[in-house]
Order: C-alpha cells, then sequence, then structure tokens
C-alpha cells in the first residue's frame, strides 16, 4: 500500500528555544498552558521573540482536554492581532489548542467538526506554527492531528497533514519543569504511541524504526524519571523519544488504547497519559494474536520470553506499570466503573468510530470490547 511520512522540521537539545529568534517572526501569538507561564517559560519564549524584533501577545486560554468552546477566546485574539506565527508552549492540550485557533484563525469560514484530512486548508496563507513542547508524551509537536471534546462530552479529532507544526524545538530544559508523577503518565502515553504505531496496519519502515526506538528508550529510562526527576541527560532522552513515537504515531496511526481513551477521556477524569497506561497491558494482551510478528520485534528489549505470548507480553507492562506507580485497572485509578459500564451504548460507538479503531491490529466484536473494558475495569 502506498503511504506518506511527514515530519515538522526538528531542533533538538539544550538551546532549541533560541531557534526562535531565526524564523523571522514579526507577530507571534504565543499559546501557552496558564500552568507553564507560572514557572516563567513564556518569559524565556518571549525574550526570545523580541531579540528578533516581533510584536508579541500571549493566550493564557488553554483547557487540559480541550472542548471546542476553549478555542474561541483565543481565536478572537489571533483575529484581532494578526499573527504571523503561532508559538504553542506546553502539553498535548496546549498544542491541540495551539492547532485549532490556528485554523479557526486561518480559516474562520469552516467548521472543525466537518473536515477531513483531504480539505484544502491553506493555512499557511495566514500563519505558521512553532511547537515547544514542555511535556515529553503527546507527540503532538509532530502529528497531523488534534483532539478536542464537544460540549457533550463527544470526541472530535481533526486531522489534516497541514496541521503539523512548521517547527518542533526539543529543549529538554523545558520538560526538566515537569512533576514526576506528570514525566511517567507522559511517558507512558508516548509508550503507547510507539506500541500502537508498530503493530498498525497503517504501518511503514519508517515508522517502525522510530516507534523501535522510542519502546527501547522509554521502557529502559521511564522508571529513573521518578528516582532522578533532574537529570537533564535523562529529560532529554524521554523529549526525543515522545517526538520520534509521536512520529510513528502520526504516521502510521494508533490503535485501541487509543480510540478507547478519547472515547472515555472526560468520563473517567483521568489524565490522558494515566488512562493510556492503564489500558495498554489489556489491550496489547488482546492484540496479541493478531500482532505478534511485530511484538515479538521488540524481544530485545524486552528479553525473548517476554514476547512469547499474550500474558507474558501484557505481564511485562504491568510490570513497568507497577514499577512507575501506575494503577493495575481503572477502578483501582479510582473510576467510577459501574457507571462506565452503565453507560457503555453511550460511548462504545465513539470508539467503534475512531480512526485508530480501523487501524488496530485485532478489531474486536462488540462482545470482545465489552469482555475487555470488563477487565481492564477491575
Ligand atoms: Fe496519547
Amino acid at each position: 500500500m502506498m503511504g506518506f511520512f511527514t515530519a515538522p522540521r526538528i531542533c533538538i537539545g539544550p538551546g532549541a528555544i533560541e531557534q526562535l529568534s531565526s524564523l523571522g517572526v514579526r507577530r507571534a501569538l504565543v499559546v501557552v498552558d496558564p500552568a507553564v507561564a507560572e514557572l516563567g517559560t513564556d518569559r524565556r519564549v518571549r525574550e526570545e521573540l523580541l531579540k528578533d524584533g516581533a510584536e508579541v501577545q500571549v493566550s493564557r486560554s488553554v483547557r487540559i482536554g480541550p472542548t471546542l468552546d476553549s478555542l474561541d477566546a483565543g481565536a478572537q485574539l489571533a483575529a484581532e492581532f494578526l499573527p504571523d506565527w503561532i508559538v504553542a508552549v506546553g502539553g498535548g492540550s496546549t498544542i491541540d489548542t495551539a492547532k485549532g485557533i490556528w485554523l479557526r484563525y486561518a480559516r474562520p469560514d469552516l467548521g472543525l467538526a466537518g473536515l477531513t484530512p483531504l480539505t484544502d486548508l491553506r493555512l499557511r496563507d495566514r500563519a505558521r506554527l512553532v511547537a515547544l513542547p514542555t511535556t515529553s508524551g503527546s507527540g503532538s509537536e509532530a502529528t497531523w492531528t488534534a483532539q478536542f471534546w464537544n460540549g457533550a462530552g463527544r470526541p472530535v479529532e481533526i486531522a489534516s497533514r497541514e496541521l503539523i507544526p512548521d517547527w518542533a524545538l526539543l529543549d529538554p530544559t523545558l520538560p526538566a519543569t515537569m512533576p514526576p508523577t506528570v514525566a511517567v503518565d507522559s511517558g507512558m502515553d508516548a509508550l503507547a504511541h510507539a506500541l500502537e504505531a508498530l503493530a498498525s496496519a497503517w504501518t511503514t519502515p519508517f515508522s517502525d524504526g522510530l516507534a523501535r526506538e522510542a519502546v527501547r528508550t522509554l521502557t529502559r529510562r521511564l522508571p529513573d524519571a521518578l528516582d532522578h526527576p533532574d537529570d537533564v541527560d535523562l529529560r532529554g532522552s524521554l523529549h526525543s523519544a515522545a517526538t520520534m513515537a509521536g512520529l510513528a504515531v502520526s504516521n502510521a496511526q494508533s490503535g485501541l488504547v487509543h480510540a478507547l481513551a478519547h472515547a472515555l477521556g472526560p468520563r473517567t477524569r483521568l489524565a490522558h497519559g494515566r488512562l493510556v497506561a492503564i489500558l495498554l497491558p489489556w489491550v496489547l494482551e488482546f492484540n496479541f494474536p493478531a500482532a505478534r510478528e511485530a511484538y515479538s520485534s521488540l524481544g530485545g528489549v524486552l528479553g525473548a520470553t517476554s514476547t512469547q505470548n499474550a500474558g507474558a507480553f501484557a505481564d511485562w507492562f504491568r510490570r513497568l506499570n507497577s514499577r512507575v506507580g501506575v494503577p493495575a485497572t481503572l477502578a483501582a485509578g479510582g473510576v467510577d466503573v459501574q457507571n462506565l459500564r452503565e453507560e457503555m451504548t453511550q460511548w462504545v460507538p465513539y470508539v467503534r468510530g475512531a480512526t485508530s479503531f480501523g487501524a488496530n491490529p485485532r478489531i474486536p466484536s462488540p462482545q470482545e470490547l465489552e469482555s475487555l473494558v470488563v477487565r481492564a475495569s477491575g
């Protein structure tokens, strides 16, 4: 099958933030997570932009788990300020919000919910996008999608190759301010991206290579994030691995873990990375018969005996979860699983309708899906 591979230009390493002053920015709309702004990161961003004489406006209207409504204030600011660059500074919700604001700004004539990947957006007629991730997980700095929820809690994904940022600046001094638990949840999200990309129906040799390297780094180094939270070299490794996983999943597509996570997100009130981490071993176990070859290729990283059967493979990731403090089940994570099961008829259609559901190596029947969720619920 014919495929594509698209990526932003990427600047890696301490000082990558300084690349901001070399982009020729004249009017920058900085979209920043308020929590990140409190740490002074947006001041560093502003200083870099001012070095080249840019005018700067800041939007702090980011919401974690962004809703379509949460784009209104930033889109209004963009329409008034007329930026030639959008600068996203934060985690996945922030970068997705910046993509949504960019789209609303460049194409106010289009509704987000009706877009398809084939819609000609011409975003760069109005502005370009540079992303500075401050967490090491979502990979949104490298992807062509953004996730939102509408007022009814239904997931809305926008997807266009045009949404891939022009630049991703991977400066490990930015995620160095992440609390260790956020580092773990984000890293587990990245690990899920890599594992889902590796077994995806749309995988290519390019996504495979990136996914494998991301799995190797994340499985070996993520537990250290709890013990050595100030190790900038470690944070740099995890930061690059998260973007590699983002590139892999953007180009190969995610799978059932993410189809479930996007449908269940607002219902569980868990952070995306935490929810993904809990679901991961259960989905890997289910997928194993259809993804044996892809998973077995990780034998050199996980140990050959850990990739021999579904139970051993899933247990390897259960042990990793236990080591980094991720609960084994949704119930143990504080989710009202009774409610989740009672409302299954409401959210299962969102799972089955997700693009990532169709790319999963094994498509569950309605009964298999219910059984999987029951087991993951605990
Ligand atoms: Fe994710």
